[in-house]
């Protein structure tokens, strides 16, 4: 379907609305919807956080009796079940809506077309793909979650042009520069939860939370560390800050004395199972979405991004590179030697690159990501393969 302008630049505002809510919704969707009628924009709504209203419901409320015969433009398929709320579709049929844009159906089982069938049993002339693919890249977390039933995972790393995130001797460099630091915690605010291997715990002894006033206290990311062995030093800055719980993943019983000292500093520890020696990736991940940690952010050091890597366990990769050589004895971001032609990792990945001042930043988008699992016209341009292009961006 070919969409008009106006068609567009009210998608593109329901978009907009959607995005205010970021960072407040989870384990919900962003959604943003606008009512239309004769030209006019009556109606605008979005979901402010989860058990609050819908944004079909808030943009009703607004538009009142003028809802009536209007259009509604919507980002999301609207809900078909009673949840903390009642259905969204039941709503937009009681308030007369004639016809609706969806941007992208709700893979949620409970909807998963049964809002487009009570929207169109009702009479309702319903469109939907209108800026989908905008709309995927919105609620990119919320789809993983879904479909893969596991956190979102996204992996960041800071590295010479040489390839190395720090000296031989562990001690801490400031390897990229002030611009991609703050883009670094811009960054964090994105996620449910920030995550390094102990030994970054131990050597860069980091506090894992936002820096720079750009964060809302009530949105601090978890902070979380992978210590098989429970090494973690019980004295560090991840400790002096009581922003966001501290969750520990450890390997088999730990002994009560320490899980007392642990917990008294606010910590929380939960052993899972050994595989292979390593805790398994994906246990991680599916165990974070169960304590509703819907996003994760994984900023090393090598071993713990190798072991991510590794078990193609991730869904954005933001590499920010340093024009210095840290030289060979350096730390590598990989890990694994390669000792065959066909051992070399390539990320089977789209990218797009950012310039932070002296440093570049390249975002690599796994392309095995939730768009495979949506409808076809989606599936098709994710499957598209090496020909997309790079983006350059300045700022
Ligand atoms: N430039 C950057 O972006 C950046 C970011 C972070 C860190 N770094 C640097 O990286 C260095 C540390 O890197 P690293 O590779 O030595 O350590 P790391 O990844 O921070 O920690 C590795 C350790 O964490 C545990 N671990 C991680 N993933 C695991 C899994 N899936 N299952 C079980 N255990 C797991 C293991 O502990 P056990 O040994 O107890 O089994 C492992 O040895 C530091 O020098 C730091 O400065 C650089």
């Amino acid at each position: 379907m070919d969409y008009t302008e106006s068609q567009i630049k009210y998608m593109k505002r329901a978009l907009d609305l959607a995005e205010k809510a970021r960072g407040f919704t989870q384990p919900n969707p962003l959604v943003g919807a606008v009512i239309v009628k004769d030209g006019e924009i009556v109606g605008e709504g979005y979901h402010h956080r989860a058990g609050e209203a819908h944004a079909e419901i808030n943009a009703i409320s607004e538009a009142k009796s003028k809802a009536m015969g209007a259009t509604m433009y919507v980002t999301l398929e609207p809900c078909a079940h009673y949840g903390k709320t009642p259905p969204c579709a039941n709503a937009v049929v009681r308030a007369g809506i004639k016809e609706i844009f969806i941007a992208l159906e709700d893979p949620n089982p409970k909807v998963n077309g049964k809002g487009i069938t009570i929207l169109e049993e009702a009479g309702i002339n319903v469109h939907t793909g209108l800026l989908r693919d905008e709309a995927i890249r919105q609620n990119r977390v919320f789809l993983t979650n879904q479909i893969k039933k596991r956190a979102f995972i996204a992996l960041k790393s800071a590295q010479s042009i040489d390839g190395r995130i720090g000296p031989a001797d562990g001690r801490p460099l400031k390897i990229t520069g002030d611009a991609s630091h703050y883009r670094a915690h811009l960054l964090r605010r994105d996620y449910g939860a920030v995550l390094c291997g102990v030994n970054t715990l131990i050597k860069d002894d980091p506090s894992l939370n936002i820096r720079y006033n750009i964060s809302h206290p009530e949105n601090s990311p978890v902070r979380i560390v992978i210590d098989p062995h429970l090494r973690l030093p019980l004295s560090g800055k991840i400790w002096h800050s009581s922003a966001a719980p501290v969750l520990i993943y450890t390997l088999g019983n730990v002994s009560s004395a320490l899980k007392k000292r642990i917990e008294s500093r606010g910590g929380h520890i939960v052993s899972l199972p050994d595989k292979d020696g390593i805790i398994d990736p994906l246990r991680i991940a599916v165990d974070l979405l169960e304590r509703n940690i819907c996003s994760v952010l994984i900023e090393g050091g090598a071993a713990t991004l190798t072991a991510f890597f590794n078990a193609d366990l991730w869904d954005e990769y933001h590499c920010f590179i340093a024009p210095k050589f840290i030289g060979a004895n350096g730390i590598t971001v990989y890990r694994k030697s390669m000792e065959n032609d066909d051992d070399a990792v390539v990320l089977n990945a789209e990218q797009s690159v950012e310039i932070c001042e002296d440093d570049i930043r390249i975002i690599y988008k796994n392309r095995q990501g939730v768009e495979l699992c949506l409808p076809e016209s989606s599936k098709k341009k994710a499957l598209s393969g090496k020909s997309d292009a790079i983006h350059l961006v300045r700022r």
